[in-house]
């Protein structure tokens, strides 16, 4: 199996999870794609009913709408019953990175408050432990982007601002924020660092998310592992 065929196989999945009537968080990013392209098929096939989307980003929404899934912000819902979305990278302990695709702020708010959150990646994302490979996004207010980056070195981290590919100047989020990619010499504990860079005036969110999935499909080469809590 290559990378997209796991990609694929743990999106179908993930599908399994899905009832009637339920709200279910769209996350952003390649693996979710397939997830949202296979939801609204089942939709419009009349497999599932009453089953809304809330996205975390405009890719997940025009998504969504391209492929039939009905979609509602989460003002106007009383609650989320399951979010799907993928990750960058993913510990033993189920702690994730994510944010390469600069959506982690609505990401959060989303999946933390979904009745079930679940991860849907490839093996290549497994880590012994968060950083190993990637840097931490963190969001921030663009005034004080400079002064956070400075900060960062406390932490004995190094932290880049990230420049747009098809814009000039840096990544602007969909809040209207910049990106730094914060690489970390050592995270020992994840859940103290997600807390300590929140607390940071000027910081909007960061990519740790620490304590928050339930369930991680992996596609191998061998088929399907779950981690469970
Ligand atoms: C978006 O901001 C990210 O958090 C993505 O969810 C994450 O990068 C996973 O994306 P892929 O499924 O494309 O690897």
């Amino acid at each position: 199996m290559n990378v997209e065929d796991m990609k694929k196989a743990v999106a179908r999945e993930a599908l399994g999870l899905v009832e009637d009537e339920m709200i279910v968080g769209l996350g952003t990013g390649s693996t979710t794609a397939y997830f949202i392209r296979y939801l609204g098929k089942l939709i419009m096939d009349g497999e599932l009913e009453d089953v809304y989307g809330v996205p975390t980003s405009y890719q997940a929404r025009l998504l969504a709408i391209e492929s039939g899934v009905p979609v509602v912000s989460l003002d106007e819902v009383d609650a989320i019953d399951i979010a799907v979305d993928g990750a960058d990278e993913v510990d033993p302990h189920m702690n994730l990175i994510k944010g390469r695709g600069a959506a982690l702020t609505m990401e959060k708010i989303v999946e933390y408050r979904a009745g079930m959150f679940v991860v849907l990646v490839d093996e290549s994302k497994l880590v012994e432990r968060l950083g190993q490979k990637m840097p931490v996004p963190i969001e921030v207010v663009p005034a004080a982007w400079r002064a956070i980056a400075e900060e960062i070195g406390v932490f004995n981290a190094t932290a880049e601002l990230r420049m747009a590919e098809k814009k000039d100047g840096p990544v602007v989020t969909e809040n209207g924020n910049f990106i730094l990619d914060a690489k970390f010499h050592h995270i020992e504990d994840p859940l103290d660092l997600e807390i300590e860079l929140n607390n940071i005036p000027g910081v909007v969110e960061n990519g740790i998310f620490a304590d928050i999935a339930d369930l991680v499909l992996v596609g191998t080469g061998d088929g399907i592992k779950k981690m469970e809590r």
